[in-house]
C-alpha cells in the first residue's frame, strides 16, 4: 500500500478480545449450558463452538434451535439473554490480572515500544469489566465495544469505529481474530485479517499465529509486505 508515492504498512492492531485476549470461552460456555438446561436444551463444547464471535442474542437464538417448549415472545428472549449475562458477570469477577497469560503481555508492551497503536475491537457488552479486572485497559488507546456499536460481527462496525478512534484508515490497520466472524468482519472493513486459534486455518488470513508473541515477527520493519501472499507461522 502506497500513500503519496511512500510506503505504508500496518500502524494499528486491532485485537478481539475474547479468545484472543483473555479465556473467556469457559464462563460463556458455563453460563450458557445452565441457561440450556433450564430450558432442557442440550448444549456441549460443540455448540458452544458455534457461538464464538457471535453477539449475545444472536448466540440465544442459535441454542434456541433445539428449543421444543411453548413459543417464546421477544421479551422473554431478552429475559432469558439477562439471564446468561447475569451467571456470566458472576463468573468473570474471578478474573484478574493472572488470568492473562505472561507472553500476551509482553507481546503488547513490545508492539507498543515499536510504535504501533494498539485496540480492541470486541463484540462484547462485558468487554471494558474484563479490561478492568485484567488490568489490560492500559494497554490500548482505543476500546470499540458491543456498548459503543449497533451490529455484531460479522458487521465491519466494530473494527471500522477502532480504526476511527485510533486516527488511522482501515488499510492501516490489521485485525486479530479466533473466529470466522471476526475475519469475515475485518475483510469488510478493508483490515488485514490475521487468524489465532480457531481461525488459525481460515484460509481469507494474511498471517496465521499458533501463540500470539508470533505477531512479533510478522509486525516489525516494513509491513507492507504482509498485503502481498498469505503468511503462515511455522508448525
Ligand atoms: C464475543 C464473544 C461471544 C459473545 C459476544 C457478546 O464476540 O466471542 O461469544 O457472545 O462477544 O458478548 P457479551 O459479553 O456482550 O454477551
Ligand atoms: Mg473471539
Amino acid at each position: 500500500m502506497t500513500e503519496g508515492g511512500t510506503k505504508v504498512g500496518i500502524r494499528g492492531i486491532i485485537f478481539d478480545l475474547d479468545g484472543v485476549l483473555v479465556h473467556t470461552d469457559q464462563y460463556h460456555f458455563e453460563a450458557w449450558k445452565r441457561l440450556a438446561g433450564s430450558l432442557g436444551i442440550y448444549f456441549d463444547e460443540a455448540a458452544n463452538a458455534r457461538l464464538r464471535g457471535v453477539g449475545r442474542m444472536e448466540s440465544l437464538e442459535i441454542i434456541l434451535e433445539r428449543y421444543s417448549g411453548p413459543p417464546l415472545s421477544g421479551q422473554e428472549k431478552c429475559a432469558l439473554a439477562e439471564e446468561k449475562n447475569r451467571v456470566y458477570q458472576g463468573l468473570l469477577q474471578t478474573m484478574n490480572p493472572d488470568s492473562v497469560a505472561l507472553e500476551t503481555v509482553d507481546t503488547l508492551s513490545a508492539l507498543k515500544g515499536r510504535g504501533y497503536r494498539l485496540a480492541v475491537g470486541s463484540s462484547s457488552r462485558n468487554a471494558k469489566t474484563i479490561l478492568d479486572l485484567t488490568g489490560l485497559g492500559g494497554w490500548f488507546d482505543a476500546v470499540s465495544d458491543g456498548v459503543s456499536i449497533t451490529r455484531a460481527k460479522p458487521d465491519p462496525e466494530v473494527f471500522l469505529k477502532a480504526a476511527q478512534l485510533l486516527g488511522l484508515p482501515p488499510g492501516q490497520c490489521a485485525v486479530v481474530e479466533d473466529a470466522a466472524s471476526g475475519i469475515e468482519a475485518a475483510c469488510a472493513a478493508g483490515m488485514l485479517p490475521v487468524g489465532i486459534g480457531g481461525a488459525a486455518g481460515d484460509g481469507r488470513c494474511r498471517c496465521r499465529l499458533n501463540a500470539l508473541p508470533e505477531l512479533l515477527t510478522y509486525f516489525q520493519g516494513d509491513t507492507s509486505i504482509l498485503y502481498g501472499a498469505a503468511l503462515h507461522s511455522p508448525r
